[in-house]
């Protein structure tokens, strides 16, 4: 008889965060959504994702337990929605089938700020959905992963089999890159107010509709370089084009004014060019190492503690180091 407990060990998942080196918003689509061109890496900073096959004491349906950063509520959670998709997916078509694929207990942590520019709630997400098939021995087709990804979010399909890559379409088409060599280190400062990506999104198109095609530039010729294989010490001598490489800056700051002022003050603090991840509000700067990024971390924590950079949202930025890692997450 095999041992039930066995079938108990949870499958474990680390679900990255990602920056966005560059972004560029190409237009809108019909389907609502925008075209993007997006240089896009992982960074060591990661979510953990544990999932194991409920007892059927349980009861019949899926559990989520969450720790760490507020990520709402478990119930309204992307991850469970991921588990869901993943069994319709499967259908009867797993070792223990024909029957339906057993209900899973996931646990969790969130290390990655939310809402925040970051795909963290994306991440998990992709990390479920691989997880969940892990879990229960079950398999599908790269071409059925990928639709069920996109069809959770416009970054889950960048995060399903990991790396740096060129995001093209609304974010479903992914071309892997070789990446960014050597572990740069990154400084993250997310502030605790509130920016979702809809409202960003909606406010470039109400403004420009397109980008002014001079990121696009920016990001077609980085692409070919984290294509090849880009240095740290080459990745941070482009920081301050990078750090303007983003169509969504006008819009997110249209949203949030007050993050104008703390850009502006986080740059006099560090002395580096700042960039914004993704729709935001998290800023981003680029260092040689991790180590010189937590330095640069305790910085801004004193220039916080000061009074020195404008308080923005209802709390205390988020201020994490973090690399850009060579390899697979560890
Ligand atoms: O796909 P996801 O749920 O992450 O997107 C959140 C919102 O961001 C969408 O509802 C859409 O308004 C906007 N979006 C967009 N174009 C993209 C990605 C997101 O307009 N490529």
């Amino acid at each position: 008889m095999t041992d039930p407990l066995a079938r108990l060990t949870p499958v474990v998942r680390l679900a990255p965060a990602k920056l966005n080196l560059t972004l560029a918003v190409l237009g809108r689509r019909r389907d609502g959504f925008h075209d993007l061109h997006s240089v896009m890496v992982p960074l060591a900073l990661a979510d953990r994702l544990s999932l194991a096959v409920a007892p059927p004491e349980r009861g019949a349906s899926d559990s989520l337990h969450v720790e760490g950063f507020d990520a709402g509520p478990p119930a309204d959670n992307l991850v469970l929605r991921a588990v869901g998709e993943a069994r319709l997916a499967v259908g009867g078509d797993w070792p223990g089938g024909p029957g339906p694929v057993p209900p899973l207990s996931l646990r969790l942590e969130k290390r990655i700020p939310v809402a925040a520019g970051l795909g963290g709630g994306s991440s998990d997400a992709a990390a479920a959905l691989d997880g969940a098939l892990e879990a229960w021995g079950a398999e599908l087709d790269t071409g059925r992963r990928t639709a069920v990804a996109a069809w959770l979010g416009s970054d889950v399909p960048f995060f399903l089999d990991g790396g740096a890559a060129l995001i093209e379409g609304r974010g479903e088409r992914v071309q892997r890159l070789r990446g960014v060599l050597g572990n740069p280190g990154v400084l993250l400062v997310t502030p605790s107010a509130a920016l979702p990506t809809s409202a960003v999104f909606k406010a470039f198109a109400d403004r420009a509709g397109r980008g002014d095609g001079s990121v696009r530039m920016t990001s077609e010729h980085l692409a070919g370089e984290v294509g090849a294989g880009l240095r740290g010490p080459d990745l941070i001598a482009r920081a301050g084009v990078l750090a303007a490489a983003n169509d969504l800056l006008p819009a997110a700051t249209a949203e949030l004014p007050g993050l104008v002022p703390f850009r502006r003050a986080l740059f006099r603090v560090l002395g580096r060019p700042v960039g914004l991840s993704g729709s935001g509000p998290t800023l981003w700067t680029l260092y040689p190492s991790e180590d010189d990024a937590a330095t640069a971390a305790g910085a801004v924590r004193e220039a916080v503690a000061a009074g020195a950079l404008p308080s923005l949202g209802d709390g205390e930025p988020a201020i994490l180091a973090t690399t850009i890692p060579e390899g697979p997450p560890r």
